[in-house]
């Protein structure tokens, strides 16, 4: 470069336009930035020329490449200058530099052993809209001549240059990891939909985008039939203590963004007041992303993502970006998923409905039949053979033909079929009653009901009236079917020992199954009870105004 002989003007300009085109059209940083001190050099007949990229912290040098220095002599050179002496003044002044003799100048620290002289020094802050990306060294002008006012305008004019073309190389840099992304989100979303078990499928989806992010933590929460929200699935290895943890949708930022449907960065979840602590703080989070599960306007769950995995643990805009396209299709797979899983549980019921309504009637037609005549049978025997024998034969098949009775009631009661709830529940009542010492009161005012309505509603208060005689320990219990004129409630109250039901044990599925019927139909189940004070259930099931 200093063999050059002086360039023209014209043929500076020439240079600088060419060298324009090509700086914009190089998109790999590196030899964007090697390009750019080669035709600085050039263009001011420097024999040295340098680059140095600037940190995040904005005071210390990150990169330093340079031009017109052999592999040999940097060898001997060894460490890259870290920013201090002169290099260091042009980092923190942030101004062009222009000096006549690099080792003379007071605020030089001097140059390693090895380095080639260097005297005439020129340096150029390469900045675009106020930020300062690094700077533009050239040292040791050709036939030991100082740098001029053209160079430094040259130098400056190619700095702004240099700064777009930076700029533009960061982008796509940051297009390209987008892009990446983004394929990888198509492959996911492919596995997201071919996947329909529920519990797989949330597994996966944490999973999943644990890794898309990169970060430390990924959840699931999900509204729960009370109204508050649950944690129903984890990916990372701090979070598992979080799964079954229970939010309230008013006093969470989950819950939040829910209501809102919209997705929101937190830098700093410990100042964010709308933030339930809890979570964070088992997982010592200090970042998060809550991003809105929503199909179709509804949003039936939240994604929750703390900390990105790195020294800041903050969240981009292009991670909230990615998370928002991933939220999109785990919603549409999770609705699937549970209206498969619904489909098929609702076939399940309706199948055992069928099956018990078929053998009730089988045993109440024919082996009740059966039975009632056997008996009748005995009686006439009775007259000609004597009493004595057969009196504790009859007394076998009485009790043979209460149990047939009973049985019926209890698979399908025949009345729920023939004469409505209210029918089937006296039914029911009156033979768990035979069982048991606790009072049943019932009190049934409803119109007509849907058939699957009367069939949920039989079974729940079919299984709490058998919780409150297997476990409530109660003097009476009372059950209240109400209709409205948009649902119809059923109350089932006893004064018995209560529970706790945080405390119910795994495996219990008589509650679960009462609320996994009501859910089918659009309803819910609430439960009151705490040790000592009796059990309060309400099954309430919307109707069709
Ligand atoms: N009315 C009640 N009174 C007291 N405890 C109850 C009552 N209903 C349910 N429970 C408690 O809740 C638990 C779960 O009930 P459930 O899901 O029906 O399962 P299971 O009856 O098979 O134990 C019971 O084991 C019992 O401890
Ligand atoms: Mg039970």
């Amino acid at each position: 470069m200093s063999e050059h002989s002086p360039l023209t003007v014209p043929d500076r300009l020439r240079v600088l336009v060419e060298s324009g085109i090509a700086l914009s059209s190089e998109l790999s940083l590196d030899s964007l930035l090697r390009k750019l001190i080669e035709t600085a050099a050039e263009l001011t007949g420097a024999q040295y020329g340098a680059l140095g990229v600037i940190d995040a912290t904005g005071m210390a040098l990150e990169q330093f490449i340079t031009v017109g220095i052999d592999a040999e002599a940097r060898a001997v050179i060894g460490d890259l200058p870290r920013g201090r002496g002169i290099l260091g003044v042009l980092i923190r002044e942030r101004e062009t530099l222009r000096l006549t003799d690099l080792s003379q100048d007071p605020r030089s620290v001097g140059f390693p052993p090895g380095h080639p002289p260097m005297r005439s020094f020129l340096g150029v802050p390469i900045r675009l809209r106020g930020v300062v990306f690094g700077n533009l060294y050239l040292t040791e002008k050709a036939g030991g001549e100082q740098f001029s006012d053209d160079d430094e305008e040259i130098v400056r004019l190619l700095a702004a240059q240099a700064a777009v073309a930076i700029e533009n190389a960061r982008l796509y840099e940051s297009a390209r990891q987008w892009s990446r992304q983004l394929e990888s989100l198509n492959e996911i979303s492919e596995a997201l939909v071919t996947e329909v078990d529920l519990s797989h499928l949330l597994d996966l989806a944490v999973t999943r985008l644990r890794e898309l992010l990169g970060c430390r933590v990924v959840l699931i929460e999900r509204p729960a039939g009370d109204g508050g929200l649950v944690v129903e699935a984890v990916s990372g290895e701090e979070g598992t203590q979080l799964l079954g943890l229970r939010l309230e949708v008013a006093r969470s930022k989950s819950g939040r963004a829910l209501t809102r449907r919209r997705s929101e960065r937190v830098d700093a979840l410990i100042d964010d007041p709308e933030v339930d602590q809890a979570a964070p703080r088992l997982v010592d989070a200090t970042s998060g992303l809550f991003v809105p599960l929503v199909v179709r306007e509804k949003a039936i769950g939240i994604i929750v993502a703390y900390d990105k995995i790195g020294t800041d643990t903050r969240f981009s805009d292009a991670d909230m970006r990615i998370a928002e396209a991933f939220a999109n299709r785990a919603a549409v797979a999770l609705e699937l998923a549970d209206r498969v899983g619904r489909e098929s549980v609702r076939a399940l019921l309706e199948g055992q409905e069928l099956e018990r309504s078929r053998l009730a009637r089988e045993l109440h037609d024919e082996t009740g039949q059966a039975l009632a005549s056997i008996l009748l049978g005995l009686k006439a025997l009775e007259r000609d053979v004597g009493e004595e024998p057969l009196v504790q034969l009859r007394g076998l098949v009485a009790s043979a033909l209460g149990d047939v009775r009973r049985l019926t009631v209890e698979l399908r009661p025949p009345a729920l079929d023939d004469f409505g709830l209210q029918a089937a529940l006296e039914r029911l009542t009156t033979v768990l009653a035979e069982r048991s010492s606790t009072e049943t009161h019932l009190n049934v005012s409803v119109q007509s009901l849907p058939p699957a309505y009367e069939t949920a509603l039989y079974r729940i208060v079919q299984e709490a009236l058998t919780n409150v005689i297997k476990h409530a320990n109660a003097t009476s219990v009372s059950v209240v079917v109400t209709q409205s004129d948009t649902s119809v409630r059923c109350v089932i109250e006893d004064n018995g020992e209560g529970f706790s039901t945080a405390a119910v044990r795994a495996g219990a599925l008589g509650l679960v199954g009462m609320r996994e019927r009501l859910n089918l139909l659009g309803g819910r189940l609430e439960i009151q009870s705490s040790p000592g004070r009796g059990t309060t259930l309400l099954a309430e099931l919307p109707l069709d105004q």
